[in-house]
């Protein structure tokens, strides 16, 4: 048992395309505990919004298949859970999502206070704490329902404060156009907020905006789910963001999970070969760009064992034959690879 808020293990997802079976996720192992900002990392088609999918149970049905593993929320694993209770308790009550675009995300034709109504009507948290006796009179129902929907419409307004929405009324009456895209991001992360869930996914929430909004936007979201002790899985290719916003960090390839180590870890003593290679390629001041030699291998027929082995400098036969286990580092940090670097070396490394 773990004590782990999210806990996957061994999950594998793959997808039929046309051109064969893509094993898209290969055995990953990925956790949160309570409260914790976790940035998933990794190039573009690694991985990330399938796992993010997958959690939610959300995945495609037509093509989208689970072949294994775990997704333990809480006590029970999500993948054994009725879709209709997974729907009712867990989908957007207890893990809630930020979408990548917020354009899209809102009925344009509906004000934005008629959306967060019905959102408030069957998510909000007030929705089980006062439950009414079976065969109650029609009118103590719909006293009910009023006073519940006057707790909720306050709870919406003090949530709209709290993202920094100036004039909250006002919002509530407008059409999604009628707003900035950086305004829609914000309410998109109130909705999140709304049912005090455990677990917020946000999957690349702000790549549809300009820099500047981006950074204000995603403090926020750090500040808010701090105060309120609720776990964030952030998704994303940029790695600074992730310095600016997460606790720790978990990178993935191909769709492996190669290390996941606390944010300072991770910046400061990359041990798997990945990650050095992906830290060495972030621009810095007056130097080339160095690209990661090789290319991003195919789904549909990837590398056995470690996938990132036929662009590792390290890689021996060992790394062709088998997918290493994880193995832990130091408090936080895991790799999964066959010549990680230790701490030790790591530290020395960082003295010299
Ligand atoms: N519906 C689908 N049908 C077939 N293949 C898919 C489908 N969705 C995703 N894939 C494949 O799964 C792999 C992982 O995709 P995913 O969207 O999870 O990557 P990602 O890490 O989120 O990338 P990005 O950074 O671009 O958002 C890719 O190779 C992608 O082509
Ligand atoms: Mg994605």
């Amino acid at each position: 048992m773990t004590s782990d808020l999210l806990n996957v293990s061994d999950l594998r997802v793959s997808f039929a395309t046309d051109t064969g079976i893509a094993r898209v996720l290969d055995k990953v192992n990925f956790s949160i505990q309570r409260g914790e900002i976790v940035g998933l990392v990794g190039e573009s088609g690694c991985g990330k919004t399938t796992l993010a999918r997958a959690i939610l149970g959300i995945l495609p049905v037509n093509s989208a298949r689970i072949d294994g593993g775990r997704i333990q929320f809480q006590s029970e694993n999500l993948l054994e859970m009725p879709s209709e209770r997974l729907s009712k308790e867990v989908r957007g009550r207890t893990i809630t999502f930020i979408p990548q675009d917020p354009f899209s995300s809102f009925n344009p034709v509906f004000t934005i206070g008629s959306q967060i109504t019905d959102l408030m009507r069957w998510k909000s948290p007030l929705r089980n704490t006062h439950s009414l006796t079976q065969g109650s009179p029609w009118w103590s129902l719909r006293r009910y329902e009023k006073q519940r929907f006057k707790a909720d419409r306050a709870r919406v307004l003090e949530l709209l404060r709290a993202v920094q929405l100036p004039e909250p009324e006002a919002i509530l009456r407008k059409y999604p156009h009628e707003i900035s895209g950086g305004q829609r991001q914000r309410l998109m992360i109130a909705q999140a907020l709304l049912p005090e869930p455990q677990l917020i996914i946000a999957d690349e929430p702000t790549t549809a905006l300009d820099v500047t909004i981006q950074a204000q936007i995603l403090k926020l979201l750090r500040q808010l789910a701090h105060d309120r002790d609720i776990a964030v899985l952030f998704t994303t290719h940029d790695l600074g963001t992730t310095y600016e916003i997460c606790d720790r960090i978990t990178v993935m390839y191909a769709g492996q999970e190669m290390e996941s180590a606390t944010t300072s870890d991770f910046f400061n003593r990359p041990s798997h070969p990945y990650t050095q290679k992906l830290l060495e390629s972030l621009p810095r001041d007056k130097e080339r760009l160095q690209g990661i030699p090789g290319d991003i291998p195919t789904l549909i027929s990837p590398p056995t064992g470690c996938r990132f082995h036929p662009r590792c400098d390290r890689a021996d036969k060992t790394c062709a034959d088998t997918r290493p286990a994880a193995k832990s580092i130091w408090t936080n940090h895991t790799v999964r690879c066959h010549h990680p670097n230790t701490h030790q070396e790591l530290n020395r490394k960082l003295i010299n």
